[in-house]
């Protein structure tokens, strides 16, 4: 098995598919799919989007710097695809596809009330790169769907069936692997032996699979 070299591309893969909804300053409102979406600091709380020029959504970012950051679903899937596919200039996407508005509390733009969780977001700086420009923006405010919300107070994205995007196709997420630290985390034998499958410590893999795999020569 080798290695093949490509030129360079973008590669990251699997990336979320979020609907971006934007408000023109005529008070038009519109949504595009972006998949160059990015975190760009935990404090204070910013991310990035990246847009073309040519989209029509371009405008209303330019005009307002306002936009509203809604996660998709299985769900939301074909409306996911359909705002990534027609443009604003022909369609309204939210009556198209059936999405429901409710107003942002810090920006004025419509987030979708069937997204789970909405960002609303305000521009700091475009950063002109080539075909795209990248909009860094503070996020004001964060708005999820209190049906995700389990007994615990926690919050389970994963409930909502959250999509994924990697090379041209939606995917939804796979099986929970392990919690954040559980590489190293003390787990005794007779723990691992009683959990039941609905316990996260029986389903966590305590071992990478090349480490099972690999042979001694
Ligand atoms: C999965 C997916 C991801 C996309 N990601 C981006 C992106 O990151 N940036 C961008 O400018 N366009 C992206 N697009 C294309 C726009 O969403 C598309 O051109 C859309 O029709 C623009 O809408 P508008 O003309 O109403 O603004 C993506 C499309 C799809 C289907």
């Amino acid at each position: 098995m080798s290695k093949i070299e490509w030129k360079p591309g973008n590669m990251v893969y699997p990336i979320p598919a979020v609907m971006v909804s934007v408000r023109d300053k005529e008070g038009k409102d519109n949504i595009l799919t972006v998949a160059w979406v990015g975190t760009v600091c935990t404090n204070p709380p910013m991310v990035s989007i990246s847009v073309r020029p040519e989209r029509y959504s371009y405008k209303a970012l330019e005009e307002t710097g306002e936009f509203v950051i809604n996660l998709t679903t299985e769900e939301l899937a074909y409306a996911t695809d359909f705002c990534g596919v027609r443009s604003g200039r022909d369609y309204d996407k939210f009556k198209e596809c059936h999405l429901t508005k409710e107003e942002g509390s810090h920006v004025a733009v419509s987030m979708i009330k069937e997204s789970p969780v909405n960002i609303e977001c305000k521009v700091r700086e475009a950063h002109k790169y080539g075909s795209h420009t990248m909009f860094t923006a503070d996020v004001l405010a964060v708005h999820v769907d209190d049906a995700y919300m389990n007994e615990n107070g926690k919050f389970c994205l994963e409930n909502a069936n959250p999509i994924v995007y990697s090379h041209g196709t939606y995917f939804t997420v796979g099986e929970e692997l392990g919690t954040f630290g559980y590489s190293v985390k003390k787990v005794t034998k007779e723990k691992t032996a009683t959990a039941k499958t609905s316990d996260r410590i029986g389903k966590e893999r305590t071992k990478p699979r090349w480490k099972k795999s690999r042979k001694k020569k």
